[in-house]
């Protein structure tokens, strides 16, 4: 890992290590919670003044099946050896392995096996100095065509980082949007980059390789997916960490493309943008997302404006020069995961639409009600762990 520059924000070298660890750990489907953990965290804070109803079945369970499918878009959940993951990114016959596997775990949903899009950085041994990732499966099934989007990824000796614009990890500065004719406000350049650039290197076997953007390639790949079921079925976006980013970009591409009845479910998503950027987003598809969010995962609070007041982190802002702005989805398309609390939740918390501004004071209450210094454990930020609590959650709601 590169080593951090001395003035990054502490709050973003931290969470950006989390991002990279996400696979050095093997995801456990299904693992159980660990009530002690729980327990321990519950001491650190008082709880929330009010419970959150839990979100009904139908939400919880398709958020689970979302969260999976988010799961296996990393290698490291169906792959055993760490080595074969790593080699998903180079060698084409690990990564037909990996086709395999994920068309196994996938049989019980869709006869149609998932296709790929994806943009990777070829310099695997520095890719601070070429960093654009994105990795994506399409999945047409009868009731939906799944699009997942994979996180930043570790696995051994390689990380891949996409989440920049400059080469720094999390340098998140942000670009002015604007998109189908309209603005939408700023966004972090390196997660819009990943899939508008045509000109990042390709995988080896890519059909287009440094000619379209990861974008382009998706739309095809999702007209390719409409033409074996049918442009009736919802699209469904999902992805985890870097990829709930991109999934949250792409599916406001695709509205204002005019593709229609999209839903978005995402888990532990960074912040995308201003607070233009989540109106227009709000406006968009606000009513057809699910953002899950553990309260204790530290990275939905990336970039931080509490962490970084000289916004080097930001770089330039819509509302002010002077101030880093940041915006969370509006309370209706945000669904908290409470872990820290003894008593699971999953569900909307009440609440409206923040704007965390570094030029008004301490913004905590914009992120969550934990406060990371003390509370955020890595493993809140795991897909696995998502995947498990929302278990948790279907079946406390009464469903399997
Ligand atoms: C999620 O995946 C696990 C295995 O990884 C499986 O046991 C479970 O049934 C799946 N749940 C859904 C709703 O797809
Ligand atoms: C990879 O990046 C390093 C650091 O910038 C550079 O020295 C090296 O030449 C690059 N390798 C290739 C193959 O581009
Ligand atoms: C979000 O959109 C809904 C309509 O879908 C609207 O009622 C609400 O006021 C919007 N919130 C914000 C903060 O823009």
């Amino acid at each position: 890992m590169a080593p951090a520059k001395a003035s990054r924000p502490m709050l973003a070298t931290f969470a950006s290590c989390l991002l990279l660890l996400q696979l050095a750990i093997p995801a456990v489907q299904g693992a159980r919670l660990a009530p002690a953990a729980l327990g321990r965290r519950a001491l650190l804070q008082s709880p929330p003044s009010s419970d959150i109803p839990m979100a009904p079945l139908d939400v919880l369970q398709q958020s689970l099946v979302a969260a999976n499918l988010s799961a296996w878009a990393y290698p490291g959940t169906l792959l055993t050896s760490s080595w074969d993951v790593e080699n998903t990114y180079t060698k084409p016959a690990v990564f037909q392995q990996y086709a395999t596997a994920l068309a196994a775990a996938t049989a019980s949903l869709s006869s149609h096996a998932p296709t790929f899009v994806q943009r990777l950085s070829r310099n695997l041994t520095h890719p601070e100095a070429s960093a654009r990732f994105l990795y994506a499966f399409v999945l047409p099934t009868n009731d939906a065509i799944y699009v997942a989007f994979r996180g930043t990824d570790l696995t051994g000796s390689i990380f891949v980082n996409a989440a920049t614009s400059t080469g720094e990890d999390f340098n998140s500065v942000q670009t002015p949007f604007s998109y189908g004719g309209a603005a939408a406000g700023n966004v972090h350049s390196g997660f819009l980059l990943s899939l508008t650039d045509a000109a990042v290197d390709s995988y080896d076997s890519d059909a287009y390789p440094n000619s379209i953007s990861a974008y382009t390639e998706l739309v095809a790949a999702i007209k390719a997916a409409q033409a074996a079921v049918g442009a009736s079925v919802p699209i469904v976006l999902t992805g985890h960490s870097l990829g709930a980013a991109q999934a949250t970009l792409a599916g406001f591409m695709l509205s204002r493309d005019g593709f229609s009845n999209l839903r978005l479910a995402t888990f532990g998503c960074p912040q995308i943008g201003d607070a233009d950027w989540a109106a227009a987003y709000n406006a968009t598809l606000g009513s057809s997302t699910m953002a899950w969010w553990n309260m204790a995962d530290p990275v939905v609070q990336l970039p931080n404006v509490d962490e970084d007041p000289g916004c080097d982190n930001f770089g330039s802002h819509s509302s002010s020069s002077s101030s880093c702005v940041q915006a969370w989805f509006t309370a209706g398309s945000r669904y908290r995961i409470d872990t820290v609390n003894s008593n699971l939740r999953c569900g909307q918390p009440s609440g409206s639409f923040a704007v965390c501004d570094s030029s008004s004071g301490s913004t905590q209450s914009c992120y969550t009600d934990v406060d990371w210094k003390t509370a955020m454990t890595v493993e809140d930020h795991y897909i696995s762990n998502y995947v498990a609590h929302l278990q948790a959650c279907v079946t406390a709601a009464g469903g399997n």
